[in-house]
This record gives C-alpha cells, structure tokens and sequence, in this order.
C-alpha cells in the first residue's frame, strides 16, 4: 500500500493531450477515458486517457464496466460547451491516483456490468446490468466508479444496443407522447425528422399505443425505401417537407385522418418547415419542440395562438429526470424495456486494447469527424476496451 502522498506524486499524471506517463511500474494501467481539457471542436478538444485499474468501491458505490456508450448530437454540443449541462470535472478518474490537471469526462448515456459492489449498497450484484440514473457521468470509459444511486439496474433481456441507448431517446419519445395531450387510440400525431433516432422511437411507441402517425423527413434519393423503413416500425403515413409546397396536402392530411384534429406536433427540426407544418393542426393542439436540427429558429403564426388556442412548450429530458423521483425513473425505464422496441440503426466502433493513446485519440477524433460529415448516417456506439 501506499502512503497517499507518496501514491499522489508517483501516479501524477499529466492532462491531455500528455496523458501518459504512470511512473510506478507495480499499477496496472487498466482503464481509458475520453476526456478533455476545456470545451470546444470535438475533434481537436478530444483525448484518450489511459490510467490505472480501480480500486475497490467506497461503500455508497459500485465499479462499472461499459459494454457501450453511444454518441448522441447534445453529447457533442456538451463537449462543445453549447450545451447547457455540465460534464464531469475531475482530477481523479481512479480513486487514489491525481491527475496533474482536471480534465472534463465525456458521454452521458451507456450500458456498463457491475463488477465489484461497495460494502454498503443494496439492491445490486456483480454482473448485473445498468444504466445511468444521473445525468452526464462520463459514459466514454471502459470503467468507472459510480454512486449507487446514479445508476438503474435493468433486465439482461434488454440487447446490448438498446440498454445502451435506453436512457435518452426511447424516453424523450415516451414522455412527449404522453406528458402533453391526453392521447386515444386512434388519435393522430405530426413529427418532423421522423427518421431520427428519436423520430423512430416516437413511430414505434405511438403505433404500440394505437396512436396514428403524420411523419415528415427530408426529401432524399432514396425515398421510398426510407417511407417503407418508417411504415414497418409502424408509420401511419411518411410525407417530405417538400409536399409541404403542394396546396392540394392539407386535403390530403384531412382524407387520411378522416378529419379528425391533430393535437400533438413534436419537433426536433425548426424553420420555415416546421412554420408550415404547424397549419396542419387541429383546434386546442400542442407543439412540443425538444430539438433544433436545421438550426433554424421557430417562428409560429400569431393566428393559430390566437384562433385556434395553439400552445408551444419544450422538451428535455435532463429536466424530467430532475424533476420525478428515483421509483419513477425506474418504472419509465422498465416499461421501455418490456416494449421490446427495434434497435436503432447503429455501428459500434471499439476502441482496441492495443491502440495507444495517441493512436485512441486520432480514431476518437476521426469518428467524431465522420459523424459531423454524415458519414456513418446511424447512430454510433464507443465499445472502448480495456488497454493492453
Ligand atoms: N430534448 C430532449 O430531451 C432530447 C432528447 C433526445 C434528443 N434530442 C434532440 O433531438 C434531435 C434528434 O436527435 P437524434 O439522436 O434522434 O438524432 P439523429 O438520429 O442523429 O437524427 C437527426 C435528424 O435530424 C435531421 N436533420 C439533420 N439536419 C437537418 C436539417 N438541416 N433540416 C432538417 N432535418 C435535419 C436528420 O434528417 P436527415 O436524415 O434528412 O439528415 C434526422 O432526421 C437532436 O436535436 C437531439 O439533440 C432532444
């Protein structure tokens, strides 16, 4: 054992992008972040931060292993700095160790393995499955010490893909769906992006609840494969912002839902589209915006306020779990679970064992990159291993 002081000065590690350099041979070098030193371009800011295996848990926590942690949009506008929740900030990613510098821990969401449980937690075994209960815990690890109530464990029924992603779009889909508008079966909801992640999460729920869905997508050569991609999760009807154009559409809307009023429009999109789209609602409706794709501001008639009594609230999920308590989240989350909704299109990118940290870094950058350029067109999950 070492004498802490003695542990602190030996194992100092210098921050990103020096992150090596563990001078005592004896630690094992077992674990690796994604990390960086102060916000901005993800694919410069980014580093891969290998440091030394954990020790065993304080009693109020657990020691984790992450099978996969995804790379949502709002984690990049996080590690951006635009985003208005707040990363991890630390300079110990290992009990015991110092960092020379604290260094910001990125990713949110992820599915991790206990692999060893503090003296004083209940409820949780070795080997059990879980996702985040807390909000930006630095998910883009291989390992990590968590507290015991940041974590939920879920049923190992869940695939690997979608315990992964469990926690931040089936759920922002559930809660809009069912938090603004009292929904029937039969009733009709309007999206845009309806090929998001989060779009297809809202055309499986809604289809398994007998909720009818209006989906909006951009036009794109490949069209109809992608109309029938939606229809089979379940899409009522798939239209492109460019019908939006054609006067004849809203006739078209009122044959297919029979004239029954649209209530409920999610928008993930903004701009003159989603303007435009908003004409197709019935009396009493809600707009509930959780995204801003185009980058576009929002812009609402005053008619329809006026007129057709149309209101406008946002979305977040970060929010909902602040404001709900721990049996909510669970039950939220065991309910999504049993829904046994499609995986999302996906591509799990591993960062090898045998990747040094330079090497790490420069494929974390390089996916981070392909994202931004619409190269992978799925959604993409870090399988970071262990390092050798
Ligand atoms: N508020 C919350 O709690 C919450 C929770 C989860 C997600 N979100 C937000 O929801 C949005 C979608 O997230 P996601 O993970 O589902 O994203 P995603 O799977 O990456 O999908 C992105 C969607 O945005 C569309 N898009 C991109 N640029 C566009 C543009 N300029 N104009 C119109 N559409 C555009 C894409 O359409 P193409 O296929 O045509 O490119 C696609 O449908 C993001 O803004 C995310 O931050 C919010």
């Amino acid at each position: 054992m070492f004498k802490r002081a003695a542990a602190q000065a030996a194992t100092r590690i210098r921050a990103p992008p020096c992150a090596r350099g563990f001078s005592v041979s004896a630690l094992r070098l077992a674990n690796r972040a994604v990390v960086y030193s102060s916000p901005g371009d993800p694919t410069s800011v980014l580093s891969v931060l290998t440091y030394p295996d954990l020790p065993p848990p304080s009693p109020s926590s657990l020691n984790v292993r992450f099978i996969c942690s995804p790379v949502n949009p709002a984690d990049i506008n996080v590690v951006e700095g635009i985003y208005p929740a707040k990363p991890v900030h630390t300079d110990e990613l290992a009990q015991g160790h110092k960092l020379s510098d604290a260094v910001y821990l990125g990713g949110n969401e992820g599915l991790a393995e206990i692999t060893e449980v503090g003296a004083g937690v209940e409820g949780f075994a070795k080997g059990d499955w879980v996702v985040m209960a807390g909000q930006q815990l630095g998910t883009w690890s291989s390992a990590r010490s968590l507290k015991a109530a940041d974590v939920i464990k879920v049923s190992k029924t869940v695939s690997r893909v979608n315990g992964s992603t469990l926690t931040v779009n089936p759920p922002t889909a559930y809660n809009m769906l069912h938090d603004f508008v009292d929904l029937q079966e039969g009733d009709w909801v309007l999206q845009n992006g309806a090929n998001s992640a989060v779009g297809q999460m809202v055309i499986q729920i809604a289809a398994q609840r007998g909720f009818k869905t209006l989906n909006f997508v951009r036009n794109r050569e490949d069209l109809e494969t992608l109309k029938t991609q939606l229809k089979t999760l379940g899409a009522t009807e798939v239209f492109t912002y460019d019908d939006l154009k054609e006067r004849s559409l809203r006739d078209r809307v009122k044959q297919l839902t029979s004239g029954k009023q649209i209530q409920l429009f999610l928008n993930c999109v903004g701009g003159d589209a989603t303007t435009q789209m908003t004409k197709l609602l019935g009396a009493d409706a809600h707009i509930v915006s959780y995204g801003a794709m185009s980058k576009r501001p929002l812009t609402l008639p005053t008619s329809l306020f006026i007129f057709k009594n149309l209101k406008s609230h946002g979305f977040w999920q970060t929010r909902w779990y602040a404001q709900k308590t721990r049996q909510e989240r669970e039950e939220l989350m065991q309910k999504l679970v049993a829904m046994k909704l499609k995986e999302p299109e996906h591509e799990i990118v591993t960062i090898p064992a045998g990747d040094s940290d330079e090497q790490a870094t420069k494929r974390v950058r390089g996916i981070i990159e392909s994202l931004a350029q619409g190269q992978y067109g799925k959604k993409v999950l870090l399988s970071i291993e262990q390092p050798t």
